[in-house]
């Protein structure tokens, strides 16, 4: 029988443009949808947005268009975005789509049959930027998560989310799995204990939402509104809705800033409606940027597009699943996403498909055969081969999406020394051709069965290599269980063109030269010798019979001395020198100059065959040491 997949990314608000935590929770969707179709899985993959609510009309209000021409405008980045990364979904949901309406009317009309809803005034805060209702407990300096929060007092529908705390808790009991990773589950089944409030679920103090059905005034609360897109996207009321929501397995994959709209209040939600609960809640962590938060006023914000143009598109999503670890926060930079790349990518995989390629094509003219000559070193290959394959099944069904490529980079890492152990280069030498060739036939099985396993994750990556090896085989179409078995690849078949994978990403210059030879050294002794100091220009004078001669009267602090210089042909007027602070040579012999005594030199540069004083801030204060 075909089994069911039904994931969901959460419906992101596009009151800004996608960015790099919003890729990320996608992109986790499509790896594992297409993990899963890989094995065999009929999958419904959905994404959208929340289109509505308060932030969204003052988004509008903002930029000076509707809601509705903010919320259509801005679809477009989210389409585009996913077009770029890859992703593929099968069903995109817009809250403002009217067979989503039809779900929200439905199933508020059946919590409210079922007694579950009931109308009174909501006094309290209201935190816009979160669309959430706060609790003074829950503010701090007055804001919550940091953001200013308004005062509500207004007539509103209620559900009665206080009756659930019990039968929440029960489910957590019985369902020690809906939560991944298990350390998020006990945070909310300590939150259930603390008590449930119910929870307001209408609004009339502002309109950009779906009309309550129940009053006129009312528009339904955001979130009560958001959530139902799951089951609007699973095709609600439809045949779908029976294959994917009620026969399928349920997953909602999000970040933890939102777990508690879906641990508890969208669980009740549904039981109070009487549908079916998910099966998992994927909740990962949070993205900084060079360990700061991502926010548009410290104007960090990662847009992937640029990431992509950079990097590679594959490359990106590589790095978004091997960096982080599942529901722990992770740190995006530069220097770690051209890290991973160029020793990961490059080094490890790219390099040993290109030595494959290039020993085939040397040894055999690219041509793969069939021998029979084994080794003890082959059957471990095979066994790791297996191992892996059981491995990567089970950390995609933890979420455990860095283990699972350090699983298959622990194959490929086993490949590379492969090669080193059965020096190939060597067998032929020794005319030893029939083992030579079982080498590279192994190679190659070994990354064909590579290029398989990386496909969710870089699925034109993998589609490459397939290539490379002379393969036509279109990974989307295949099962994974047709192709796990050693010894697939056909005898005397024939390589592809070779090409590089993953470029090297070149590390920007360094900023100093480590092996720079210093001409003419001194010791620092040498230098602190010399007395320099901040002086002041008190009189300048000409002197007379010298066109390059300048006499200068200066303050040393202590003093005043008198210093010549060779400057006057580049000051055209030499008295605007009068009162500003120079640098000065105060311990050099004196000497003479034109019969002039000069108990000093002052410092200047000299470009374009122009001299100048070299001019000190005025703040800074006369006789402090230049050193
Ligand atoms: O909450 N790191 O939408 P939203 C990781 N409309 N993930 C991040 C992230 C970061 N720095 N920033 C955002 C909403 N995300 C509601 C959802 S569902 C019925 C309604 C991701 O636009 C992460 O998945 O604020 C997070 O949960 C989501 O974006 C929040 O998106
Ligand atoms: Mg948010």
């Amino acid at each position: 029988m075909m089994k069911n997949l039904y994931i969901t990314t959460p419906i992101y608000y596009p009151n800004a443009k996608p960015h790099i935590g919003t890729a990320y929770t996608t992109v986790i969707c499509d790896v594992v949808s297409r993990y899963k179709r890989l094995k065999g899985y009929d999958v419904r993959f959905i994404t959208g947005i929340d289109e509505h609510g308060q932030k969204i009309e003052e988004s509008a209000k903002k930029n000076n268009v509707t809601p509705q021409q903010w919320v259509d405008k801005m679809k477009e980045d989210f389409v585009n975005l996913w077009d770029k990364l890859n992703i593929d979904y099968n069903y995109f949901v817009r809250t403002t789509d009217s067979n989503h309406e039809y779900t929200v009317d439905t199933v508020i009309q059946k919590v409210y049959d079922n007694g579950k809803i009931y109308s009174g005034e909501y006094i309290g805060k209201y935190s816009v930027s979160e669309e959430t209702f706060v609790t003074e407990s829950q503010l701090v300096d007055g804001k919550y998560m940091g953001k200013e929060v308004i005062d509500m007092a207004e007539k509103s529908y209620f559900f009665k989310l206080s009756e659930y705390q019990d039968k929440l808790l029960e489910f957590y009991e019985n369902h020690p799995d809906f939560i991944k990773p298990v350390s998020r589950r006990n945070e909310v089944i300590s939150f259930i204990k603390q008590g449930l409030q119910d929870l307001s679920i209408s609004r009339t103090t502002f309109d950009w939402g779906i009309p309550l059905k129940l009053e006129k005034g009312h528009i339904v609360y955001v979130w009560f509104d958001a959530l139902n897109s799951y089951l609007t996207a699973a095709g609600y009321g439809s045949e779908l809705f029976n294959e994917f929501w009620n026969n399928g397995e349920v997953v909602h994959v999000i970040g933890k800033d939102i777990l508690r709209f879906h641990a508890i209040i969208w669980p009740a939600m549904l039981m109070a409606a009487g549908y079916k609960l998910p099966d998992v809640l994927a909740v990962h962590g949070w993205w900084t940027i060079d360990g700061e938060k991502m926010s548009k006023s410290l104007g960090n914000v990662v847009d992937p597009l640029e990431e992509i143009e950079k990097y590679g598109l594959d490359q990106f999503r590589y790095f978004l699943l091997r960096e982080a670890t599942f529901g722990q926060d992770a740190d995006y930079s530069k220097k770690a996403v051209i890290q991973r790349i160029n020793s990961d990518l490059a080094n490890d995989l790219g390099n040993l498909l290109n030595r494959v390629l290039g020993m085939q094509a040397k040894y055999f003219d690219s041509v793969v055969y069939k021998s029979d000559v084994k080794s003890e070193l082959d059957n471990e290959l095979i066994e790791l081969w297996k191992e892996t394959l059981f491995t990567v099944d089970n950390m995609y069904n933890d979420y455990n999406f860095s283990e699972m490529l350090k699983s298959i980079w622990k194959f490929i890492s086993r490949l590379n020394k492969y090669i080193d152990e059965s020096e190939p280069w060597a067998l032929y030498k020794e005319g030893n051709i029939e083992r030579l060739k079982a080498v590279l036939y192994n190679l190659i099985e070994g990354i064909s069965k590579v290029a398989l396993l990386v496909y969710p994750v870089m699925p034109d990556s993998s589609q490459n290599i397939l290539y490379q090896l002379g393969l036509d085989i279109k990974v989307s179409s295949i099962k994974l269980g047709d192709y796990t078995e050693w010894g697939i690849y056909s005898d005397g078949n024939k390589l592809g063109e070779s090409k590089v994978l993953f470029p090297r990403i070149e590390v920007p210059k360094i900023e100093f030269e480590e092996e720079l030879v210093i001409q003419n050294p001194i010791d620092i002794e040498d230098f602190n010798k010399v007395e320099i100091k901040v002086v002041e220009i008190k009189k300048v004078y000409k002197v007379p019979e010298s066109d390059a001669l300048l006499r200068f009267i200066v303050d040393t602090g202590k003093e005043l001395r008198q210093i010549v210089s060779g400057i006057a042909k580049h000051y055209k007027n030499e008295q605007e020198l009068v009162g500003t602070k120079v640098m000065a040579v105060l311990n050099l012999k004196s000497i003479e100059l034109k019969g002039i005594v000069s108990q000093g030199m002052l410092l200047t540069t000299t470009e374009k065959k122009k001299t100048k004083l070299v001019v000190i801030d005025e703040n800074v204060k006369v006789s402090t040491i230049i050193k």
